[in-house]
């Protein structure tokens, strides 16, 4: 019987390892690692940022690492992104996109295209419905912090973790302004209600949650389709926001109710899921470097007099500490299927084959943003990185001599680049020039700033592991 059992056991490694992939001519180095099937997954998910560091090293700016039965392709010449990526017919978005909203959002759309829903959000988050977003978060921000029920309108100083300060207060203006009015108690649920489910995200995208985790997942996900109503549009009105578009399309798609409420939670999170967490690592690099601190609110006085508009155009010393901040914190894995056998050709004029039913993953957060070629210590925040000497945008960053076209890029590349990110760099310019004038903050004693949540390479934003604990105080 023992035997038996072992000279199985003995097949099945053997036809493990035979069965296992090999490189052929023209194809990315290959790393199958050392367990079959599993590959290199429980590292990926670890800590992305580490593993592809370690992988690089040994394999340079490209290769293909086996992920838990699946041969990723993961390209890290930044400069070969943008045209790589132009390839939409042979690598495409939508496939690894509906995998996603199945596993976390439990939603199927089998009309998802994402082409099409990039088109309606920049319609609706730039040119003229950009200027009635700012406005309108500006009112919402103000409202929030002179509401009784918000509690922030008190005099006296109170603890909060920043984190926690900055996410919530932020959540909560962008809501009002991106999904309409809500009463206080019904935003703070979906707020906290939202967090336990963000909070999992990572790993109900990876499928290891585990029991008691899928509880918390589902009674957050269930309470927050109760709270997330789809709002009603008059069929023939010609001026729809975002949301009621979106909503109209999917009834024309002919989608029933639930499905159009889990698509509200997947709107929530792309809506909400990032600029809240910016906003923490902005103040929360402010608070930790006193210089930068005092350059930005140098330059809010000088430009406190001005329209929101027009004070956004004259502040090169925040937006160098948002590019900073946003460089050492924006981590999006950009993934695409691969549609059919196909050649890749880099900048360097290597051309690479991939295989069909591959993917091929892009990450911008270790090229071009922590490339120490083109970023001097670039675990270091530097607040004038992006500052020339005479106080306008610096745009010449260099690898081997050359200029990089790109020196971060934090909304991702080319066409996919992420449609709303002028409201997001608004929204978080105003709430981060909104709290420095009208609040007092500090760091409590001893406070440093947290480590990075490991876990959260490849989902965006990064967020910290902790709090980092100040204490503020309404300025009358
Ligand atoms: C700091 C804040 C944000 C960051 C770093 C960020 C980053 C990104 C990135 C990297 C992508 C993916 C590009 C790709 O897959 O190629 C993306 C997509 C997207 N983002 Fe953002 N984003 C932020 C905030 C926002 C906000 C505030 C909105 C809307 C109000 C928004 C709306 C979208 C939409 C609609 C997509 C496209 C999703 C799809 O393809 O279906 N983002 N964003």
């Amino acid at each position: 019987m023992f035997w038996t059992a072992a000279l199985l056991l003995g097949l099945i490694a053997l036809l493990l390892v035979y069965s296992r992939r090999r490189r052929q001519r023209n194809e990315p180095p290959l790393d199958n690692g050392i367990i079959p099937w599993l590959g290199h997954a429980l590292e990926f998910g670890k800590d992305a940022a580490k593993f592809l560091t370690r992988m690089k090293q040994k394999h340079g700016d490209i290769f293909t690492v086996c992920v838990a039965g699946k041969y990723v392709t993961v390209l890290l010449d930044s400069n070969s992104y943008e045209t790589v990526l132009k390839d939409e017919d042979c690598l495409d978005a939508t496939g690894y996109a509906k995998l996603l909203m199945k596993k976390i959002f439990d939603l199927h759309l089998p009309n998802h295209n994402p082409k099409s829903e990039r088109n309606r959000a920049q319609k609706h988050f730039q040119g003229n419905g950009l200027t009635q977003l700012r406005n309108s978060m500006h009112n919402n921000l103000q409202l929030l912090l002179t509401s009784p029920e918000a509690g922030l309108n008190t005099a006296g100083w109170k603890k909060d973790g920043l984190f926690s300060f900055c996410y919530s207060l932020l959540f909560r203006a962008a809501y009002l302004t991106v999904f309409g009015e809500h009463n206080n108690a019904e935003l703070t649920e979906i707020y906290e209600e939202f967090r336990r489910f963000d909070k999992l995200l990572p790993k109900l995208a990876r499928g290891t949650q585990n029991k008691e985790e899928t509880k918390v997942a589902n009674s957050a996900q269930g309470r927050l389709w109760e709270l997330l109503t789809p709002p009603s549009a008059d069929r023939n009105a010609k001026d729809l926001s975002w949301l009621q578009s979106f909503i109209q399309h999917l009834q024309e798609d002919g989608m029933d109710a639930e499905t159009q409420r889990k698509a509200m939670l997947l709107q929530l999170w792309v809506t909400q899921g990032n600029a809240g967490p910016a906003a923490f690592w902005v103040v929360g690099f402010l608070l930790t470097h006193p210089e930068a601190l005092r350059a930005v609110r140098e330059e809010i006085i000088s430009v406190q007099h001005l329209a929101p508009e027009e004070r956004d155009k004259h502040t090169p010393v925040f937006d160098s500490v948002l590019k900073e901040t946003l460089r050492l914190t924006a981590a999006a894995l950009i993934t695409r299927e691969v549609m059919q056998d196909t050649k890749i050709s880099l900048s360097d004029g290597q051309e690479y084959r991939l295989r069909r039913g591959d993917r091929l993953c892009v990450f911008p957060f270790l090229s071009p943003q922590m490339d120490p070629q083109i970023h001097k210590q670039p675990e270091m925040f530097i607040f004038e990185r992006f500052l020339n000497e005479n106080s306008t945008e610096r745009k010449d960053f260099l690898k081997d001599g050359r200029r990089v076209k790109y020196s971060i890029m934090p909304w991702g590349t080319g066409e996919n680049k992420c449609p709303g990110r002028d409201f997001a760099i608004s929204a978080i310019k105003e709430f981060v020039f909104t709290i420095l004038i009208q609040f007092d903050l500090e760091l409590c004693e001893d406070a440093t700033m947290p480590s990075v949540d490991t876990s959260r390479y490849g989902f965006g934003m990064l967020q910290p592991r902790g709090d980092l604990e100040i204490r503020y105080r309404k300025r009358s």
